[in-house]
């Protein structure tokens, strides 16, 4: 484990592996596939050039039956909506935050041989997104392993593993309706504008309710930015290479704001093929796809730019999710897939349908300990996995015409 303590390493890997390599993929394609022989013959993973060592089976019973989780069937209780946190108030505010403290205290105090234990949620995603687990079949280099960032794999997978955590929720609440509502970072309205519907107030604060250094739900890693009066996340904020968390001014409301949206009507508009906004395909047999080439439009901005504002655990895919305000704002990141779905303009019909896509497998623990398979055609109708998303005032970006132009350079990666 001494090699997680160099775990400030930025989120963003540097290009080690050549474009060129990117595009020699295996000629007998498959879906990606992870399996208990995966998960027994995890390795040491990389970022940068470090070494990681984050193999869950490290300290988990891996002798055990794996079990197809079927959505519709598997659903726990009726419907639920997973509301913008800034809308919250009075009472169910109260109640939630009781509830979410209540939930990270529990889940802090697993031990780490339990998989529902928030070490071992940080090692899944640990894993999987440091080339640790290895193509079932292939050579045990770090060519064919696996990484669920850069990729059409970043959208689904991240949907499977946040709502495996909401459950694992529930459960250590002994409350099947239990929600995990969503940061609406993306809302950059003042609150006076007002929507006839839904929650229209500024989303962009870090939430208060994953802010308080007393209780469970705050992670005292994060930048020192997360903790100042009145100013908003930066969702332009540089993707670094770098280690150290880089010394960037901070933006104010009226200069962030008019950024903010339009980074997110970039992320959000049209694009021309699939892999504009899902990522590029990754198939078995194709080697893992290094960082910042891959990926879909939400991935680097506003997705890797939240990582690196908010700094700490939050800054590398080893340590990510041991930070609890990573589901929230993962759970917005899920939000505007399915707001993106719904946009129209012919967008949900580049929505992959290549096989390779749809039966790409995986395994992940359920809130009984239980590993369960399931696979990406499995997730692609939240109602299916029941629940859905509180409507927000997405005009924020939607309608978003004056590009300066800004905003397009400042969002170019930046070399060492
Ligand atoms: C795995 O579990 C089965 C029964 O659950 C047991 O018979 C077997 O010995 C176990 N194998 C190992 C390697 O522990
Ligand atoms: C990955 O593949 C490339 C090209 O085939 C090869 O040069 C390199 O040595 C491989 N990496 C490892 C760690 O084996
Ligand atoms: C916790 O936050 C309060 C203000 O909200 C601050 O005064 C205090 O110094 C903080 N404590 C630690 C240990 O950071
Ligand atoms: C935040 O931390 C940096 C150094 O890490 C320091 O220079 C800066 O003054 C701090 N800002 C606040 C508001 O505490
Ligand atoms: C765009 O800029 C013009 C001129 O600066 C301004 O009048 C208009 O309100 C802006 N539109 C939006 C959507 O902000």
């Amino acid at each position: 484990m001494e090699s997680r303590s160099k775990a400030h390493v930025s989120w963003c890997i540097l290009l080690e592996i050549t474009v060129a390599v990117l595009f020699c993929s295996n000629a007998q394609a498959a879906p990606l596939k992870i399996t208990l022989d995966t998960y027994r013959n995890c390795i040491d993973g990389s970022i940068l050039s470090f070494s990681v060592s984050c193999c869950p089976g490290v300290e988990l019973d891996l002798n055990v039956t794996v079990v197809d989780f079927i959505p519709k069937r598997d659903r726990l209780s009726g419907h639920r909506i997973r509301k913008a946190l800034q809308c919250l108030t009075g009472e169910e505010l109260r109640t939630y935050t009781e509830k979410l403290t209540r939930a990270y205290e529990l889940m802090r105090a697993l031990p780490s041989s339990d998989p529902r234990s928030l070490h071992q949620q940080e090692l899944t995603h640990c894993a999987h997104g440091t080339g640790s687990f290895v193509q079932d079949g292939l050579k045990a280099d770090s060519n064919f392993t696996l990484d669920i960032h850069s990729s059409w794999i970043f959208l689904p997978w991240h949907r499977m593993f946040i709502y495996f955590h909401e459950r694992i929720l529930q459960k250590l609440l002994d409350d099947p309706t239990f929600t995990l509502h969503f940061w609406n970072f993306d809302n950059g309205l003042d609150g006076r504008t007002s929507s006839t519907e839904g929650c229209s107030e500024p989303g962009h604060f870090f939430p208060g309710i994953y802010n308080d250094n007393s209780t469970s739900t705050f992670e005292p890693s994060r930048s020192n930015r997360t903790r100042v009066l009145n100013v908003p996340i930066d969702l332009t904020f540089p993707v670094m290479f770098s280690e150290a968390d880089p010394a960037v001014a901070l933006r104010c409301v009226n200069e962030a704001v008019p950024r903010n949206r339009e980074a997110m009507h970039l992320a959000m508009q049209k694009g021309r093929v699939s892999r504009d906004f899902f990522g590029i395909p990754f198939r078995y047999g194709d080697v893992r796809p290094p960082m910042l080439v891959g990926g879909g439009s939400l991935e680097y901005f506003p997705h890797n730019s939240l990582h690196d504002w908010v700094g700490g655990f939050m800054r590398t895919p080893l340590r990510a999710t041991g930070d609890p305000v990573f589901y929230p704002a993962h759970a917005n990141v899920d939000r505007l897939w399915d707001v993106w779905m719904k946009l129209g303009d012919g967008r949900e019909l580049l929505q992959p349908t290549d096989p390779d896509w749809l039966d790409a497998e995986f395994l992940l623990w359920d809130e009984n300990r239980v590993l369960r398979r399931l696979k990406v055609k499995d997730v692609l109708n939240i109602a299916d996995l029941g629940y859905s998303y509180e409507k927000v005032y997405d005009a924020s970006w939607i309608f978003w015409q004056n590009s300066t132009g800004l905003v397009s350079s400042a969002m170019a990666p930046t070399q060492p």
